[in-house]
């Protein structure tokens, strides 16, 4: 991270954190889906610590779970100091991402096969995470046509 990345404490902005979680979950959901996609949301994004100006920053996303036209995807960072190799875990985000056809309209994506244990948690925490989305959707959604 450089200094055009940080503020004048020599942090990193979240929004700069941020745009890059989404730059490499779109290029998770493209290598599942081998479509182009676009962010449908944001579920989460928690910083945990932050991250300073001359450290490495890894971004790591896996597709969590498949639906209809949806993925989730989530986005493991870490901050490495390279003097000394110390490694912190500052950031996990899961943003949907949808996949578009030809004509820019959703359209099907394959089936994720989750097969090692920590692959079918990350699926089960990903339809958590939709079941409570859509239900808060609901129910805003009834308490405004109340
Ligand atoms: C995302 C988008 C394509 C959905 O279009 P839509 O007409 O609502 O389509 P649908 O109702 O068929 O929904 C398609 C999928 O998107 C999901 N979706 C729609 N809105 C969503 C939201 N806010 N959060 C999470 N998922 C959402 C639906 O659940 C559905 O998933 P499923 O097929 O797996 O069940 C459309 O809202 C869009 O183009 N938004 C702008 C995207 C954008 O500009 N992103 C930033 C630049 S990449």
């Amino acid at each position: 991270m450089g200094l055009v990345d940080a503020n004048s404490a020599g942090y990193v902005h979240g929004g700069t954190v941020m745009k890059l979680c989404d730059e490499v979950a779109g290029l998770a959901a493209i290598k599942h889906s081998r479509c182009r996609v676009v962010t449908a949301g944001m579920d989460r994004m928690t910083f945990l610590e932050p991250i300073h100006v001359a450290e490495l920053v890894t971004f790591t996303a896996s597709v969590n779970a498949a639906w209809r036209t949806s993925m989730e995807v989530g986005v493991r960072v870490d901050a490495e100091q390279p003097r000394d190799g110390l490694v912190r875990h500052t950031n996990t985000a899961y943003l949907t991402m949808v996949a578009l056809d030809e004509d820019g309209r959703p359209t099907e994506v394959p089936p994720l096969e989750a097969v090692s244990e920590d692959e079918r948690r990350r699926e089960r925490e990903a339809q958590t995470r939709r079941r409570n989305r859509l239900a808060e959707r609901d129910e805003l959604q009834r308490d405004r046509s109340a």
